[in-house]
């Protein structure tokens, strides 16, 4: 079989290493891939928004399956496009796709079907979002509707920075058009937990748990990033907390989509709180999460290609999906002073014995040689039977990887290690 893979990060590395297993998978082609995907995948430069150039390139290189797996693609319908030509996709069409694309239509979703999520209001005019603010609770969370490469998410501590962030997204448009309406939702506290889950529009079936640290420095300080490494499972998510999401958040949301005639079909992601109330739902993502993906693959021991073709074909309830109950940690690698200005181009050294435990993101081949090219370059998994041991193993991966600039977060688990503690 002929694999096509849309996206060029860590995740979609972990993706293509996972798809690998399978014995019939012949060639992957990645779009567009990195310096370290490579490794791995036939990478091509289309670019992973060129919808029309992503589905010439299916048409003529006897693609059997695709999987879509950045947001980007998915809200621009390049599902869409690619089963119109008669190519198999995994991942939502642009319909369901806007449970991600729109914040102003997942947040009316789960009011009309009663999904525990924050309190909020709707603004697309800004002095009406101010005057709100002049008298809502403080602290507050400001979210642009639109995608925002993760960044459009403000949490205001104080009245002053939550007027200031409504200015700078609707009168500035910092965040584009992604900002011309806006979400302002009740400020929620406890810990996060990431369930990735698949689904084919008529079953969910949740994967390991997952825990991810969002700000660039220890102890959760710096600023938020794409996420700066991962453990699992989430120890917070306890069965009985599984059970309540499966009942009040996961089932209702699918059946959800489906009445809005916007059945999903791929890894529905759902970023949860766990409050004193429990749980509710913070996001929806339309994909895999990245870095989430490089601790939950790890773990998956089925047929990954096996369960991505019965989420199309809408027979997961018959599909067998299993996952290790051991555990793993994923720490990123990023080039000092990610999320903000970097240097690029760092020749990158990884043993050739440790390829299996790494997921290249930001890297590029210049001269035959591996370099830097982006704010996180890559991440190092290790698997174990415990926690401690998955994060001690992580780290010495960590310690035998170099290149220019590195930089990494020292406390990746140790929340998770302190969580039946507080
Ligand atoms: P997002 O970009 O939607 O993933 O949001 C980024 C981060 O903002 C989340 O991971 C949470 O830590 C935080 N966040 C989002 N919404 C809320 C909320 N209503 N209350 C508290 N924190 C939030
Ligand atoms: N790691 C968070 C995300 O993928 O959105």
């Amino acid at each position: 079989m002929n694999i096509l893979v849309v996206g060029g990060g860590g995740r979609e590395h972990a993706i293509i290493k996972k798809l690998r297993e399978n014995q019939e998978v012949e060639t992957i082609y990645a779009l567009p891939g990195n310096g370290g995907i490579a490794h791995d995948a036939e990478c091509v430069s289309i670019g992973a928004k060129d919808i029309p150039a992503i589905v010439a390139f299916a048409q003529s290189h006897n693609i059997d399956y695709a999987v879509v797996a950045p947001d980007d693609p998915l809200v621009l319908g390049c599902v869409d496009e690619l089963e119109k030509v008669g190519i198999p996709c995994f991942g939502p069409k642009a319909n369901a796709a806007i449970i991600e694309g729109s914040k102003v239509f997942s947040k009316n979703l789960m009011k009309k079907y009663g999904i525990p999520t924050a309190r909020y209001e709707t603004f697309d005019r800004m002095n009406d979002a101010l005057e709100y603010l002049q008298t809502a609770p403080i602290p507050t969370v400001i979210k642009a509707d639109g995608l925002a490469l993760g960044k459009g998410v403000i949490i205001a501590m104080a009245r002053e920075e939550a007027l200031q962030a409504v200015r700078e997204m609707m009168e500035d448009k910092k965040f584009g058009a992604s900002g011309e309406r806006i979400v302002i939702e009740e400020f929620l506290e406890g810990p996060e937990v990431s369930v990735l889950s698949f689904t084919d529009g008529k079953t969910v079936v949740p994967m390991v748990s997952s825990m991810d640290h969002k700000r660039a420095k220890d102890h959760d300080e710096g600023l938020n990033t794409g996420g700066m490494g991962t453990i699992a499972p989430n120890p917070y998510y306890t069965p009985e907390i599984a059970e309540e999401c499966m009942r009040t958040i996961f089932l209702p949301t699918i059946e959800a989509m489906n009445k809005e005639g916007r059945t999903f079909k791929g890894c529905l992601y759902f970023g949860l709180m766990i409050t004193k109330d429990g749980p509710k739902v913070i996001e929806y993502n339309c994909r895999f999460g990245d870095p989430e993906t490089q601790v939950v693959l790890p773990l998956l021991k089925s047929d990954l290609l096996t369960v991505m073709q019965a989420v199309t074909n809408g027979t997961l309830a018959e599909t067998e999906v299993r996952f290790s109950s051991d555990s793993a940690c994923c720490v990123i690698m990023a080039s000092d002073g990610y999320p903000s200005s970097y240097e690029k181009g760092y020749p990158i050294s990884i043993p050739e014995a440790l390829w299996d435990h790494v997921y290249v993101a930001g890297a590029a081949i210049k001269d035959g040689a591996l370099v830097t090219s982006g704010g996180r370059v890559l991440g190092c998994t290790a698997v174990a039977s415990s926690l401690p041991e998955a994060i001690d193993s992580a780290y010495a991966i960590v310690k035998q990887i170099t290149f220019g600039n590195a930089y990494y977060r020292k406390d990746i688990g140790q929340r998770a290690l302190n969580a039946g503690r507080t």
